[in-house]
């Protein structure tokens, strides 16, 4: 039995696919045979040798061929590879792709139309790249109730940040650094600003709490806001700045569908399991009763590790078909019609929080801002005035867990102080 494999995409994924298939690591992929591979450009020199008549840029057809049997979508984008996943689905193949943004905002018309034409869809390579972090959600972790999800899940944003942390640069230089590493594309917007982590974010509480997530409502902060300086005096405490993707269960809340889920840099101390997780690498964190805790990290990018997990899927799928299972495994996939989550607001969310004050440096600033916070049941773990600048002071504040609506409101009673010339830094404390 051979099966035909129809590729759509032989960027960085199609070619490490194609790679790993040409030398086959395991006897179920020998029966894999690379049918097409659709391209945008036929002319492109490519890293791999595919025989011409194979290339093409006629996608729509390769997708409702009857001569492929499985589809391995690479190319990226939410269109045309919506259009192109859903056609695939609807003439009865299985689909496997990397493609984390399509499936964040269409994963549940891509379900409901594949749990209706009874075909899997798979993607491992969607999340933390060659990390088995979706198939451990869906099957090895099910038998736990998962409280919280956790995940450095942009390679990109770790490399900045372990970069601003080792070798004391700025947020412009560290970005340069990932750029001229090929981490960070020439518009690294969806990378820093936290877009691509709530697309993964979203995937990962989707499958581990049964719910729809609405993508759009993820609040996200990036990480270019960081200095330095705010580098340093995390270092000095203990702590260290990671950008995390959370999804938890929410407390005393009531309904089992109120979720929080953000994405947005945070002080994490050094001894938390996702705090050494350096350069490029990922790490989701999952939490859950009677599991405990559990890390899984590794290469959360790249040719050889995303490929690997893709490749991966197709020899799922044919250990799959080779047993003369006609319907996916159920635990494959997000669920086909789950409720849609609510998303707890970013104010009603419980944290800790560090705080950066310049002032001028007078007798009475410490205990004008002690008041403010106060008025606004802000306890403080400590405030401690750190170096001076001309005139101005550098004030750094731990406060206890607060609610973010009642910080944020003491803050801007503080910003209007007149002796305080700006608040630089605000940053969720976690642990
Ligand atoms: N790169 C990673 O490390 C990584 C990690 C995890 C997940 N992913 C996901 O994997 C997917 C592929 O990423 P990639 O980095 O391999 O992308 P890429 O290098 O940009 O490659 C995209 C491929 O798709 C083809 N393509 C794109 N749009 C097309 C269109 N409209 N018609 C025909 N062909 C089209 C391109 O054709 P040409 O070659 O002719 O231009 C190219 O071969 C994305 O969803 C990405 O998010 C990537």
């Amino acid at each position: 039995m051979v099966y035909r494999v129809g590729l759509l995409g032989l960027g960085t994924v199609g070619t490490g696919v194609v790679e790993i298939l040409q030398r086959p690591p395991h006897p179920l992929l020998q029966a894999v045979e690379i049918a097409a591979v659709g391209v945008r450009s036929l002319d492109k020199p490519r890293l791999v040798s595919i025989p011409p008549e194979r290339l093409t840029t006629d996608l729509e057809r390769m997708v409702s061929d009857p001569e492929i049997d499985v589809v391995i979508e690479l190319m990226g984008g939410l269109e045309p590879a919506r259009s192109l996943i859903l056609k695939a689905i609807d003439h009865g193949k299985p689909v496997i792709t990397a493609n984390k943004a399509v499936i964040a905002r269409y994963g549940m018309e891509i379900f409901q139309a594949a749990a209706q034409a009874r075909v899997a869809v798979l993607l491992e390579a969607a999340v933390g790249g060659g990390i088995p972090v979706i198939q451990a959600l869906q099957q090895s972790l099910r038998a736990s109730r998962i409280q919280a999800v956790w995940g450095i899940i942009n390679g990109t944003t770790n490399f900045i940040l372990s970069q601003m942390a080792q070798e004391g640069s700025s947020f412009a230089e560290a970005l340069a650094q990932a750029q001229a590493h090929g981490y960070a594309e020439a518009d690294p917007s969806a990378d820093v600003e936290g877009w691509d982590a709530a697309d993964k974010i979203a995937i990962l509480a989707s499958l581990a709490f049964g719910v729809a997530v609405p993508r759009q409502a993820i609040p996200c902060e990036g990480i270019g806001s960081i200095s330095p300086t705010d580098l340093r005096y995390a270092r000095e405490w203990g702590y260290t700045f990671k950008l995390l993707a959370i999804a938890q269960r929410t407390e005393g809340q009531g309904a089992e569908t109120t979720l929080d889920i953000r994405v947005h840099p945070a002080l994490l101390p050094v001894t938390h399991p996702l705090a050494n997780i350096q350069g490029a690498d990922n790490a989701v964190w999952v939490q859950g009763d009677p599991l405990g805790q559990v890390v899984l990290a590794g290469p959360g990018a790249g040719r050889g590790p995303t490929a690997s997990a893709v490749v991966g899927d197709l020899l799922t799928l044919l250990a799959h078909l080779q047993t003369g299972a006609h319907l996916p495994n159920p635990l494959w996939g997000l669920p086909a019609s789950p409720p849609i989550a609510s998303l707890l607001p970013l104010a009603e969310v419980q944290s800790e929080f560090y705080v950066r004050v310049l002032a001028q440096d007078r007798p009475g600033v410490m205990g004008a801002i002690g008041t403010c916070f106060g008025r606004h049941g802000v306890s403080l773990e400590s405030i401690t005035q750190k170096e001076c600048h001309q005139e101005l002071a550098e004030i750094v504040i731990l406060t206890h867990t607060v609610r973010e609506a009642d910080c944020r409101q003491a803050l801007a009673e503080i910003q209007q102080l007149p002796q305080v010339a700006g608040i630089p830094s605000l940053f969720r404390v976690v642990r």
